[in-house]
């Protein structure tokens, strides 16, 4: 296990009308890439840009790397490097202007700032655009050169709110890749979206937002698992599986869910021992069994689940 890069403990931004980010515990280890994902307005934003020193808090602690941002907030921005949902920023600048300004204004020593840019401009594949003007980049561009613009610097942790909102699925693919070489190189990422599929791609860890609140914070996997105290198996068999429903006779905390020619779902309440249980039952009754396979939920189908936008809302 790493270290704790971020910790806050009650983290809150209140506004007139809204508390936009609600009392707030969160701990990131350093390698994680965490996915944080919620409606429109549900406080991702705001929670990025408290933990990258630009906002203040109303109340709570944020500490990045030990240390409290409002003791150091100069000491924590050495360290944290923020990707803004828009980001365009001096678009009369070229590429390598550009890297070479923020290289600069961020300390790296004027010996590296050469070798540094021409690195980072190969490693979000824009060499080949380093004298072009940054404002005739097209929007997947200019989100890798945002992160050109944070990695020049080398950050240990990134906060990127939205970077894949408007990427086509290579420059998604790109991005993907540029963040699992980094995580391997040990930076923290936390990335936002309310697009959930997308985070299965990115992220080892995912965390739910809704009405400023944090919901949920797990391994990817680990969530998907944790809502399952009933587990949904897809079992096929040879012929039309008239000998399945009896062969489940007498079986607790198991139940057909739905059948369609061979094709069974079947609800199993417990865990794996069950299942394998259940796959004995089905054999031992002579069923010809061609797979049994554990469904795994979907993150969207948690997600409502989480938001409540699921079956409560739903009435
Ligand atoms: N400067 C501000 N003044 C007043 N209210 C604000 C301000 N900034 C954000 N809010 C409110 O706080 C809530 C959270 O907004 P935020 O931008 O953090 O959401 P988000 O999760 O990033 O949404 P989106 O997915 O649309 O980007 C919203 O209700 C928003 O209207
Ligand atoms: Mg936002």
């Amino acid at each position: 296990m790493g270290s704790t890069v971020v910790k806050t403990r009650r983290l809150t931004k209140r506004y007139p009308a809204v508390t936009a980010v609600d009392s707030v515990d969160l701990a990131v280890e350093s390698g994680e890439i965490l996915g944080l994902v919620g409606p429109n307005g549900a406080g991702k934003t705001t929670l990025l840009r408290m933990l990258s020193t630009l906002l203040p808090p109303s109340d709570g602690v944020v500490e990045i790397l030990g240390v409290d941002i409002r003791r150091d907030p100069l000491e924590v921005k050495r360290h944290v490097g923020y990707l803004p949902d828009f980001f365009n920023l001096y678009g009369d600048l070229k590429l390598w202007e550009m890297l070479h300004f923020f290289a600069e204004v961020y300390g790296v020593p004027s010996d590296m700032v050469e070798r540094r840019v021409a690195e980072v401009l190969d490693y979000v594949d824009l060499a080949y655009k380093r004298d072009d003007y940054a404002k005739n980049l097209s929007r997947g561009m200019t989100q890798r050169l945002g992160l050109a613009t944070l990695l020049v610097r080398d950050s240990e942790m990134l906060l990127l709110d939205e970077p894949a909102s408007g990427l086509d699925p290579v420059a998604r693919i790109g991005l993907r890749n540029v963040l699992k070489r980094l995580a391997g190189e040990g930076k923290t990422i936390i990335i936002s979206s309310h697009i959930l599929t997308e985070l299965d791609d990115f992220c080892t860890h995912v965390a739910f937002m809704d009405h400023g609140a944090l919901k949920a914070h797990d391994k990817i996997s680990e969530i998907q698992r944790g809502k399952c105290e009933e587990i949904l198996v897809s079992l096929r068999v040879l012929d039309g599986g008239d000998s399945v429903p009896g062969a489940l006779d007498g079986m607790d905390g198991v139940s057909i869910v739905s059948k369609n020619d061979g094709l069974f779902k079947i609800a199993v309440n417990g865990g794996l021992p069950e299942v394998a249980k259940l796959n004995k039952a089905l054999v031992a009754a002579g069923v010809d069994v061609v797979e049994l396979r554990e469904e795994r939920a979907g993150l969207e189908d948690i997600f409502m689940d989480l938001t409540g936008d699921g079956k409560e809302g739903a009435a």
